[in-house]
């Protein structure tokens, strides 16, 4: 059997890749999930529920008053707000694709193109998502908002399975003389 010794790459930690493909295979359900949120806050009407932006009412967090929309619990406020904070975690995690994807550039050569995409994407489609409310819910505004949002999607799902194939090589890479599959070991991983 063939030992060696464990690339970096395996490496335990935050900004690791191991780290950065548990984040890639989230992203994938987490902005699927954001996507859905934004078709309801659409499709319910409560596009303007929050009329400022970057925040709510001029508040952080939307104070008790606007719960309630005539003694009714204001379900608009609530999908528009949490959209709002999932875009936010959304952001958080590319943030951390992209830092992770840079100091791992070297072993995954990808990751370079994709992590300047998160990038560009998650500055755009936030703009967007702001214009989207300042512009008082402007057609085009929408639809690059949607244009945008599907972007994001497939990025994170080539994103996905990039790493994920990686990763497949890595602990299962192709014999060059016998073209079977070898399985190696690094010793300080539980790969
Ligand atoms: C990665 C970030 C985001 C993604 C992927 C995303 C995705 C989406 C999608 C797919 C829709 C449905 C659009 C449609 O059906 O036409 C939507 C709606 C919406 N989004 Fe986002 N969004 C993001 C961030 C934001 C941010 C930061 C805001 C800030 C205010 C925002 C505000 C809105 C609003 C107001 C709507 C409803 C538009 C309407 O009622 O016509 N979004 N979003």
């Amino acid at each position: 059997m063939q030992e060696s010794v464990a690339p970096n790459l395996f490496e335990q930690g935050l900004f690791s890749l191991k780290a950065y493909r548990l984040n890639s295979y989230i992203l994938v359900g987490t902005v699927y999930g954001l996507m859905l949120l934004g078709g309801y806050v659409k499709s319910i009407g409560a596009g303007l529920a929050c009329p400022d932006w970057p925040l709510c009412y001029g508040q952080i967090f939307p104070s008790q008053k606007y719960w309630f929309n005539n003694g009714e619990f204001n379900w608009g406020l609530w999908a528009e707000y949490t959209h709002r904070l999932v875009a936010g975690i959304v952001i958080l995690m590319i943030f951390h694709l992209f830092i992770a994807g840079w100091l791992n550039r070297e072993h995954f050569p990808q990751i370079r193109t994709v992590a300047w995409l998160f990038f560009a994407i998650i500055i755009i489609q936030s703009i967007l998502g702001g214009l989207t409310v300042l512009h008082v819910l402007h057609p085009l505004i929408v639809t690059a908002h949607l244009g945008m949002g599907i972007f994001s999607y497939t990025v994170t799902l080539i994103n996905a399975f990039l790493i994920h194939t990686t990763f497949k090589q890595i602990k299962h890479p192709v014999s060059e003389e016998t073209g079977s599959k070898e399985k190696q070991v690094y010793p300080s991983t539980n790969f």
